[in-house]
């Protein structure tokens, strides 16, 4: 697989499923150079030899401490482990095993083997860190045991724990490095203390196997257990299925978890004599709402458990290539350039893409789009929409879309993969929580980190059943459809156009009017599109009422070119040298023109012509020439009119005499990217100073006054899945004295896919590298 090697020889102690699985995995991806391994079954060792999973036998514990391992891996049940932590401490102490090999084991409880831990190394009257022992526990496993059952995969987008307690057991560095041993398998590792690992297993994992071995236990007892078996539907095959595992194994994983295990049992004695009581005294509607409570809640899980196995399996860049699509990393190579000219059209608009798809959908009749952005976003859009039984056809930025009105929508087989869009998911969450299905919305590594929960709690407040089952808020998102939604009124947090849209999208399904009031005046693509569809929507100022049960009318749907995609253009042709740039038929909405106000103030010599109105929304030729920028503080009202042209926006601002301050521009830090940091740092990379605000930056301009000199030093860039980043410092490198790299370039194609080639044909030197 050509892994770089980790280890240069393993040693394993116990030849289990686990540990040669482990092995297994380890071989096949070069992680370690040789194996040795001892185990109580000889035939095992014998095995493992024979078809190459280990090089070396050691016929016991003793010979396998060797000072040339640099990873003892302890495979063993858990009682068995804390045993052999002592032996592994003595062979220590008498110099058998080096100081730099690190111990790992995979025993099941962590609070008995973190005592042994401490307790080996107090008996040596060492430190408890001297072992370099790192506890970790994979959460896989499979119904078949031994060698013989090994499976290279079977950590493959599973979880991992790795416990790290406090007084430690070994160094940061030794723990990086097991961590980066269990994500090579494949693994997803999770860090937390033992003492909280066996707290969550002791619910997820020990509570229920001893109530599965009790209910078996419980039907076994009866003198007619062979007739409750015989006739045993579903419900007791499901539950008893994990009563068939080893007993002397459940027997000291309970015994070693005793503390937390009875801590869950009295727990669920006690909501067992709650059900035991409604039963009882007859109570319905409260049975019923606790039953439905834990429906719910099983319904979300099962969502998160099938979406996390999927998102990872996906998304894990440890993964074989055909998996991991994402993962295909591309970089552009720009040398600098000063001689920039053209006239160029950028692709559609990304915003209004999405609607057309959207609107076209739940609309009686037939829509045709033309001028769609042919960019991933949009298209996870379109694909979601076909996935919930939408005919939408496609021919290069040409889409028909065969509208199934508002009750034509079908439950998705899957769940909806959003990609990298924040703008899909969120006005999705609005669409799919008036739905009478179930959903659930899954994203790429940069969109599982947004922020979902300002849209979910509006939702909520209207009756939605939403789950934000991400770690912090975040997705993936789980729906129950079959809700009735009622219009609300609701005061946005931020000025969002995004937890707009979805609640006005919500409220065409709601009971009533929805009202939202914005801080400051967003996008209102939906707005107006809406209207374009024959939907009243009502406007006054920064309010906007919406109300409920009525129908969209097919209508054709011109989109004009981004501004947003627009904008690098415009910096590019202000900061360059040579005649400037012209882009044409850009659309000039008012709430998306806030980067031309900026742009001017900071003395850029811009021209727009040819205005007109195409489709509810204004476009228009912008020109911009070579123009002496200055600093300037931006006013806070144009933050939501350009919220997606910033990191643009810093390049111009480094390339202008003095000073340039954003504040109130918060919202930059959830983007794609923590776009404030983000740039800093890459502005910082290329030699500019900036100095980050919590809420914006300030950047100190190196032009200087009618000349063209170069600002920006070369380097290495990281766009962190930001395809704005890219395109901004890819504008940057006009003027920057050496090749700038920009890592991470394939995020570009999801608004703007053709950009290489735009740049390239105005006059970048600009190539592009595939691969690792
Ligand atoms: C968008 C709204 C903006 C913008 C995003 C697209 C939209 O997000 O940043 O790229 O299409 O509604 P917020 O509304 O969250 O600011």
């Amino acid at each position: 697989m050509g892994d770089t090697v980790l280890f240069k020889k393993t040693a394993i102690i116990g030849l289990g499923l686990i540990g040669s699985s482990i092995l297994s995995a380890m071989r096949d991806r070069g992680l370690t150079q040789t194996i040795v391994a001892t185990d109580t079954d000889p035939s095992s060792l014998n095995f493992a030899k024979k078809v190459g999973l280990i090089d070396e036998i050691a016929p016991d514990i003793d010979s396998l401490c060797q000072t040339d391992v640099d990873l003892f891996i302890i495979a063993t049940p858990t009682r068995a482990t804390s045993a052999i932590i002592y032996q592994l401490a003595c062979a220590k102490a008498d110099g058998n095993i080096a100081n730099t090999a690190i111990i790992t084991d995979v025993a099941s409880t962590k609070m008995s083997i973190y005592q042994a831990v401490l307790g080996a190394c107090e008996q040596n009257n060492q430190p408890s860190d001297w072992l370099n022992f790192v506890l970790s526990h994979p959460i896989a496993g499979a119904e078949n045991s031994g060698v013989h059952a090994r499976n290279p995969r079977l950590f493959v987008g599973r979880q991992f724990i790795v416990c790290t307690d406090n007084p430690p057991t070994a160094k940061a560095h030794f723990i990086q490095k097991i961590k980066i041993l269990w994500e090579r398998i494949g693994a997803n590792v999770i860090i937390m203390n033992s003492q909280r690992h066996d707290e969550i297993l002791a619910y997820t994992s020990h509570l229920p196997h001893l109530l599965s071995f009790n209910l078996t236990y419980q039907l076994a007892s009866h003198d007619d257990n062979l007739d409750i078996f015989r006739y045993a539907a579903g419900g007791f095959a499901d539950f008893s299925r994990i009563s068939a595992s080893s007993p002397v194994m459940w027997h000291d994983i309970f015994m070693d978890n005793k503390h937390a295990l009875l801590k869950s049992l009295d727990e669920y004695e006690a909501n067992l004599a709650t059900f035991r009581q409604l039963i009882e005294q007859e109570d319905s509607v409260k049975l019923i709402e606790y039953l439905t409570t834990a429906r719910h809640a099983r319904r979300h899980f099962g969502h998160m458990l099938a979406q996390a196995q999927l998102h990872k399996a996906t998304h894990n860049p440890h993964l074989p290539r055909e998996n991991a699509m994402t993962d295909q990393t591309q970089r552009y190579h720009i040398t600098p350039s000063q001689a920039i000219h053209g006239t160029i059209t950028v692709p559609g608009d990304k915003s209004i893409s999405h609607r057309s798809i959207m609107l076209g959908s739940l609309a009686d009749g037939i829509t045709h789009v033309s001028g769609f952005l042919e960019g991933e976003d949009a298209l996870a859009t379109l694909q979601a929409f076909k996935d919930m039984g939408v005919r939408i056809e496609r021919d290069g930025d040409k889409v028909t879309i065969y509208g199934v009105g508002v009750d034509g929508l079908q439950a998705p087989k899957d769940a909806l993969y959003m990609g990298n869009s924040g703008t899909s998911m969120r006005l999705l969450a609005g669409i799919l929580s008036a739905q009478a299905f179930d959903s659930v919305m899954t994203g790429d590594v940069s969109l599982s980190k947004r922020p979902m929960e300002r849209v979910a709690k509006p939702l909520r407040q209207m009756g939605a059943v939403i789950q934000t089952t991400g770690e912090k808020g975040t997705a993936p998102i789980s729906i129950t459809g079959g809700q009735k939604l009622s219009g609300i009124e609701y005061a946005l947090p931020v000025a969002s156009a995004q937890i707009k849209s979805c609640l006005i999208l919500a409220s065409l399904w709601a009971n009533g009017t929805t009202t939202i009031i914005e801080p400051e005046i967003s996008r209102d693509h939906t707005e107006r599109m809406l209207t374009a569809f024959g939907y009243p929507v009502n406007t006054d100022g920064n309010k906007i009422s919406i109300t409920g049960g009525g129908r969209l009318t097919a209508t054709d749907i011109t989109v004009p070119a981004d501004i947003s995609s627009a904008a690098f253009f415009m910096v590019l042709g202000a900061i360059g040298g040579g005649e400037g740039l012209t882009i044409c038929q850009v659309g000039m909405n008012p709430t998306r023109t806030g980067v031309i106000d900026i742009l001017k103030l900071m003395g850029a010599n811009i021209s727009v012509s040819n205005e007109t109105v195409v489709g509810g929304e204004p476009i228009a030729d912008i020109t911009v020439k070579p123009s002496d920028l200055v600093g300037i503080d931006i006013p806070e009202h144009l933050v939501p009119l350009a919220i997606d042209e910033f990191p643009v926006l810093f390049v111009a601002a480094s390339c202008a005499t003095g000073t340039t301050k954003l504040t109130g521009a918060k919202e930059l830090r959830v983007k794609e990217s923590d776009r404030i940091q983000v740039m800093a740092d890459g502005l910082g990379t290329l030699g500019i100073d900036c100095t980050v605000l919590e809420d914006g930056i300030i950047i100190d301009g190196k032009g200087v006054a009618g000349e063209r000199n170069a600002v920006f030093g070369g380097g290495h860039i990281d766009s962190h899945h930001d395809h704005r980043i890219a395109m901004s410092f890819a504008v940057a490198s006009s003027r920057a004295t050496d090749e700038i790299v920009i890592h991470g370039t394939q995020t570009v194609a999801t608004s703007f896919p053709n950009f290489a080639q735009l740049a390239g044909e105005v006059g970048l030197n600009i190539s592009i590298e595939q691969g690792e």
